[in-house]
């Protein structure tokens, strides 16, 4: 098992916002190599209890170290969605720390990273399910270029998902950097800064993993699941999670819409949920120690009762 140095993004400013009760429990969606779990239980007291969820059997695997060492803790191997069925009770707070770790993007037997070469799987849950090298052996050329399109922000999705199905024509594509450079080459404008496989990358990535679907349920599922007072702390990279996460807690915290001039009191708007403060970004002593949190965006709200 990979133990590589893991770097926790807004470490503290999600877990000042997360924990209001130290007697109770929460709830991390996305244990990852543990780093914010950790700092949860330093916090609790004796009484108070962690569930963790992650869908990467190593993180899984990390986890089920945790539980030995921590009666407090324990992990379900399973999707964030599922935190209603797999919860027995209410909750004081819900933790999503959103995308990849840096371990499995830094580990090339993975298949998310278009830098190193491995096969081509970016499944997190590499035990269940359908690898970006399947998918794109058999997807529908329009179903490819949505993907990019609408997943990776890709201006030219037509055009690169066209070069992928010539090339797969000719011969399967099954590795990171196969797949790289057929991207690289169908791109015609490189942005500044950026690999020209990014885009396309994220885009397979948010499609194999199912991940917008994913944070949409969870968010609402995580809503039923907590207590009055609790916290729904969720922190994104990039713009796709994060509209949706902000849209979530306006939506949620604006309450029902009413046609124009009907009278409405507070209590017919049934809200609930309250936006404490404003978005969080990583500091500047925190993107001089790990630049992959210059894209990380924090977001809290607190339930209604
Ligand atoms: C950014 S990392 C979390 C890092 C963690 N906070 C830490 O400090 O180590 C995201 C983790 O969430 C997991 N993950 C992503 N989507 C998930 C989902 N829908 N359900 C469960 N786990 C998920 C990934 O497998 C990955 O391990």
């Amino acid at each position: 098992m990979a133990n590589e140095a893991h770097y926790s993004v807004l470490l503290k400013e999600s877990i000042d916002a997360l924990v209001v009760d130290v007697d109770a429990v929460y709830v991390d969606g996305t244990f990852g190599r543990g780093g914010h779990s950790r700092e949860i239980l330093k916090r609790l007291s004796d009484k108070g209890r962690l569930v963790a969820f992650d869908k990467d059997p190593e993180a899984v695997a990390i986890g089920r170290q945790l539980e030995e060492e921590d009666a407090r803790f324990s992990i379900r191997h399973n999707s964030f969605a599922a935190i209603d069925q797999e919860l027995q009770e209410k909750v004081a707070g819900v933790f999503l720390d959103l995308g990849v770790s840096s371990p499995q993007l830094d580990q090339a037997q993975r298949g998310f990273s278009f830098m190193k070469d491995g096969p081509l799987d970016m499944r997190m849950n590499n035990q269940d399910g359908v690898t970006a090298a399947q998918w794109i052996a058999e997807a529908k050329q329009e179903d490819i270029a949505f993907a990019l399109k609408e997943y990776g922000e890709e201006r030219f999705a037509k055009r690169i998902a066209g070069a992928i199905v010539e090339h797969r024509e000719l011969k399967p594509i099954e590795t990171t950097l196969q797949l790289a450079k057929i991207v690289t080459d169908a791109n015609p404008r490189w942005e500044k800064g950026k690999n020209p496989a990014t885009r396309a990358f994220q885009g397979i990535r948010i499609q194999i993993n199912s991940e917008l679907d994913d944070l949409m349920v969870a968010l609402d599922t995580s809503l039923q699941s907590l207590l009055p007072l609790g916290r729904l702390v969720v922190i994104s990279f990039h713009s796709l999670e994060d509209r949706i996460v902000k849209r979530f807690f306006r939506d949620k915290s604006r309450g029902k819409e009413f046609p124009i001039g009907v009278p409405v009191t507070e209590a017919m708007l049934e809200k609930e949920l309250k936006i404490i403060g404003k978005p969080i970004k990583a500091s500047e002593a925190e993107l001089e120690e790990n630049i992959r949190s210059r894209s990380a965006v924090l977001r809290v709200a607190e339930r209604l009762g």
